[in-house]
């Protein structure tokens, strides 16, 4: 029955087609190194995963913010779960793309045709800052207020447009409603959305060029 179905989706989707193209290519020996990639990827969809979930109790205003977030950790069931995963991932997602990073470099994966695959990496990996950055912001805690307090001070030291940075990042003068409700929808929405559409180019040029092997004696 089920090879049934899936002759009669193939036919309509070509599902065969799909994996012939996307995943059915030779790849370099197995080495752990080349997994990052792939595990930074998974990191990404996890805490896309457990986000929503988080966004179905959390309250992005000043007056609920810090109430809410108590709420998920002692009343929602297996909420502490779903936040200690978010809040856990997002420091392993900033470390794995990192040494995924350096893996590139230090393999001088960049090299022609891979420019452009490294160029979005960079956009990736300060987009998967942008995102510990905001979220940081959220639960509206003392050590969030004043982290967020001290570093959108750091950008207000950029020569002539850090006065302006600051009160974009602020949305004023002071951290306030609008610093929570402008990070909040940075979190949620802009970012998310900047890095699934980055990904989906990254991944296209790996499946277009096909991975770098390393180099061994013969060659
Ligand atoms: C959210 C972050 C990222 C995701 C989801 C991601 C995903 C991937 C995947 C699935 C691969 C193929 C498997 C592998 O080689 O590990 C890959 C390869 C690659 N990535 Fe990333 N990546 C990210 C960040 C970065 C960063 C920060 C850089 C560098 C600045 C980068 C540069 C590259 C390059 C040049 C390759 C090709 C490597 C080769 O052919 O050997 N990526 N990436």
């Amino acid at each position: 029955m089920w090879k049934k179905l899936f002759a009669w989706l193939d036919d309509r989707l070509g599902l065969n087609d799909l994996y012939k193209a996307t995943l059915d290519r030779p790849e370099p020996k197995g080495n752990w190194w080349n997994t990052l990639g792939s595990a930074s990827l998974v990191l990404f969809l996890l805490q896309g995963a457990t986000g929503i979930f988080l966004t179905v109790y959390y309250t992005p205003s000043p007056d609920h913010a810090y109430d809410s977030i108590q709420y998920i950790m002692n009343e929602v069931a297996f909420g502490w779960l779903i936040r200690g995963i978010h809040h856990w991932g997002s420091t392993l997602m900033v470390l794995v793309v990192f040494i995924h990073m350096l893996r590139v470099f230090i393999t001088a994966s960049y090299k022609y045709p891979r420019e452009l695959t490294w160029l979005i990496g960079c956009a990736l990996l300060i987009l998967t800052l942008g995102m510990g950055f905001t979220g940081y912001l959220l639960p509206w805690n003392q050590r969030a207020f004043w982290a967020t307090t001290v570093a959108t001070e750091i950008a207000g030291a950029v020569p002539f447009i850090g006065g302006f940075i600051t009160e974009v990042l602020r949305g004023g003068t002071e951290l306030s409603a609008l610093t929570l409700s402008r990070f909040f929808s940075a979190h949620i929405w802009m970012l998310p959305l900047l890095l699934a559409g980055c990904i989906g180019v990254h991944v296209y040029l790996i499946i277009k060029h096909g991975e770098s092997a390393f180099p061994d004696k013969e060659d």
